[in-house]
């Protein structure tokens, strides 16, 4: 089939009236305390779970403090940063259930999670693969029945994640690479590296075939210092027998006939430790950065700040209490202290010219913990530790996304047998993406410094976020959770000319905009300038709602600007109108899915199951006061956008004529 620019928005299979009272692995909970959660026995991606946010701190935080910036550059901002700075890794394991069902059947909802990032970034980088990148084999189409892109053997598990081997078919790749047609997707896969004698290069061969220079990065290996432990190599097996392997690859690359252009040996990543048993610095040392210079494209780490795999697999280690854990999120303590051990591999990149990726990240690993990793307070930990990582001089990182059973996902597509019901989820860290690519913006000069705020406060961090040198945002946090508004701080902004010039001056306003929540514990709904993604599965990907940017005016005489920050929330701040239309300036891109009228939603759902669908109790909790759950109705808020049938988009040649009929109504290509 002949690529075709013309794009169709193509209902499939609008079935009509399907009754469903019951939501499979939804039953019967009717609240969104403890023993509701407790009875819980559905897909982790939606359990209700809800913990008790942290008791306010004391002696209070101080509610006021300054923050004094300076034109003509500042000492200790970061090395420049991209606006693509974070991206999503995405288990290869689920990317048929994420990206879409195969290279004609692309999911709306991911292609307009990337277009928001796209829009106030230029790009978005992501990463095909995981644990179960490493056993992934490309087979032929005709072996994989029913017509699907991967299968999963399940007579193969192993490992403390009980990773199945996966067989998967070039159509996954050309699916990619039709999704970097409509968005700026750019792509990184990894080669499988349990079996090295000989590797298997055909993802390598397949890929600079099918993704081209989409494709900018090749991961070699994925948690070697893992590989032991997971039963995959010897005890003895070190960062030198790593080192080694690393050549083995080049080698073998060369006279395998999968980089016929040269291409593919010259973007290698690695080498993607754990930090279990081995430290980066074990690796630098054995010359891996040197002696591979020419292959590396990127220096790669991977880290979760803890684990939940006790209780996801059963290891027999202590199970971590979530809700004594989750104060340890709610403080800059967080990210800084996650970070500490790697700047000197930061500074090692930079003084060997190579940008350093947090290629694999989240909450916590083993799928995260229930009430915190898919509540408000990750949406503020992720989005400090994306600016921490930024000011650290790290060159970007991925959110992980799993599957259905992990809590952690920025978003998640609903069950398969589901998807003709229910849209899309919106996890906290896809917010904490979305605001970060925003803070940071497309101009790939963007400098990154943490301000130290409040007498370095652990509960209000702040950033200045730097263009040419000149301070452009500013951004600000408060992890306390008082309803009572006692906690609510206030950052003084004032900008002088500094010694190296630079024409500062204290705005005359400023333009605000606020991701909130009523709670750190507040599970979906968050806003983003009064915007949202709602609550479990009620998203097509695109923000609903007013936007709601404020105005702050300031005090010209005192040279001074006062931005409130509430407790809990973030703001970020614009210091020029300029600041703002540069990383929310460029055109929305996304994909309707409203772009058909006749797919009026016909099933009825119990109200019941509705009312509970979204993991907690609906309309009438306190904590989503705000949520407009339980209608099917044409023109109600669910109706619009969150009870759709399945739509596929269709990228064909015959589909020029109804494309063209569309597009007045679905805005799409980059
Ligand atoms: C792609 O997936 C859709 C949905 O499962 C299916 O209807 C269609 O036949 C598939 N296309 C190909 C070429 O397999
Ligand atoms: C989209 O995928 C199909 C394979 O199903 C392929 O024939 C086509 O060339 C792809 N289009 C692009 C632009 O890659
Ligand atoms: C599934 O995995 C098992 C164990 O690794 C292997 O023996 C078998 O050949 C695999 N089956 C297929 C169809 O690949
Ligand atoms: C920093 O990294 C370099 C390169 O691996 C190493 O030689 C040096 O000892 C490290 N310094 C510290 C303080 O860890
Ligand atoms: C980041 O790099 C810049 C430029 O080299 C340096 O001034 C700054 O101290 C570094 N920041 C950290 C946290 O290491
Ligand atoms: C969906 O699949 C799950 C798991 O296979 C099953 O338990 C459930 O009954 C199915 N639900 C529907 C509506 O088909
Ligand atoms: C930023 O860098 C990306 C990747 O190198 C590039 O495609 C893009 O054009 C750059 N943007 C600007 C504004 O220079």
């Amino acid at each position: 089939m002949a690529p075709n620019p013309a794009l169709l928005l193509f209902p499939l299979l609008a079935r009509a009236a399907i009754t469903v009272y019951q939501a499979p692995g939804q039953a019967a909970f009717t609240a969104s305390g403890s023993a509701a959660a407790a009875a819980y026995t559905g897909a982790a991606a939606y359990n209700p779970t809800t913990l008790v946010p942290p008791a306010v701190p004391s002696p209070a935080v101080p509610s006021s403090f300054n923050i004094q910036l300076q034109t003509g550059g500042t000492p200790g901002a970061s090395i420049p940063q991209s606006g693509n700075f974070i991206g999503f890794s995405i288990e290869m394991s689920v990317s048929n259930q994420v990206l879409g069902k195969n290279a004609t059947f692309i999911q709306v909802p991911f292609l307009n999670l990337m277009a928001n990032i796209q829009q106030r970034a230029g790009s978005v980088r992501v990463r095909v693969g995981g644990n179960s990148q490493e056993s992934a084999t490309l087979v032929d189409a005709s072996a994989i029945p029913d017509g699907k892109i991967l299968q999963k053997n399940l007579t193969g598990v192993t490992g403390t994640t009980q990773t199945p081997p996966l067989e998967f078919s070039d159509e996954l790749l050309y699916m990619m690479a039709n999704i970097s047609t409509m968005v700026n997707v750019r792509w990184f896969l990894g080669i499988p590296w349990f079996v090295t004698q000989p590797f298997n290069l055909a993802i390598v061969g397949a890929a600079e075939r099918i993704l081209g220079d989409n494709l900018i990065g090749y991961q070699a290996a994925n948690e070697p210092d893992l590989y032991f432990a997971h039963g995959h190599r010897p005890s003895t097996y070190g960062p030198f027998d790593y080192f080694g392997e690393f050549s083995d690859l080049l080698t073998q690359l060369a006279a395998s006939g999968d980089d016929p252009s040269g291409r593919a040996k010259t973007l290698m990543l690695g080498p993607s430790i754990a930090d279990a048993g081995w430290t980066p610095e074990d690796v630098w040392n054995t010359g891996f950065v040197d002696t591979y210079n020419e292959n590396l494209a990127f220096l790669s780490v991977e880290k979760y700040p803890t684990d939940n795999c006790a209780a996801a697999f059963n290891t027999g280690q202590p199970i971590i209490d979530p809700q004594t854990e989750f104060p340890s999120f709610l403080t800059h303590k967080a990210p800084t202290g996650l970070l500490a051990p790697y700047l000197n591999s930061t500074a090692f990149a930079q003084q060997k010219g190579k940008k350093l990726l947090m290629f694999e990240t989240n909450t916590a690993s083993c799928g995260g913990f229930a009430g915190i990793s898919d509540a408000f307070g990750a949406a503020l930990w992720g989005l400090d530790y994306a600016l921490q990582m930024a000011h650290s001089n790290f060159s970007g990182g991925m959110f992980h996304v799993g599957g259905q059973n992990v809590f952690y996902n920025p978003f998640t597509s609903p069950p398969t047998n589901q998807s003709t019901f229910h849209q899309w989820t919106i996890g906290p860290m896809y917010y904490a993406a979305l605001v970060a690519a925003e803070a940071i913006g497309p101009s790939n000069t963007t400098q990154v410094m943490d301000l130290n705020a409040n007498g370095g406060n652990e509960f209000t961090p702040g950033y200045a976020i730097y263009e040419s040198g000149n301070p452009v945002r500013v951004a600000l946090f408060n992890y306390i959770t008082d309803p009572t508004g006692t906690s609510d701080v206030t950052a003084v902004i004032s900008v002088a000319q500094g010694s190296a010039g630079g024409g500062g001056a204290t705005p005359t306003q400023v333009k605000v905009k606020y991701l909130q929540a009523t709670s750190v514990s507040q599970k979906g709904s968050y806003t983003w300038a009064g915007q949202t993604f709602g609550g479990n599965f009620e998203s097509d990907g695109r923000l609903t709602g007013t936007e709601d940017v404020q105005t702050v005016p300031c005090d010209t005489t005192a040279q001074t600007c006062s931005v409130k920050v509430p407790a809990p929330g973030f703001a970020l701040v614009f210091l020029s109108d300029a600041a703002q239309t540069e990383t929310e300036g460029a055109p929305s891109t996304t994909f309707s899915t409203t772009a058909l009228t006749k797919t009026q939603n016909t099933a009825t759902i119990q109200a019941s199951v509705l009312a509970t669908s979204n993991g907690h109790g609906g309309p009438s909790d306190p904590l989503n006061a705000n949520q407009q759950l339980g209608s099917t109705s044409r023109g109600s808020k669910s109706g619009a956008v969150g009870l759709r049938p399945g739509l596929a988009l269709l990228v064909s040649s015959t589909a020029l004529a109804l494309g063209a009929m569309l597009v007045g109504r679905a805005v799409v290509v980059r």
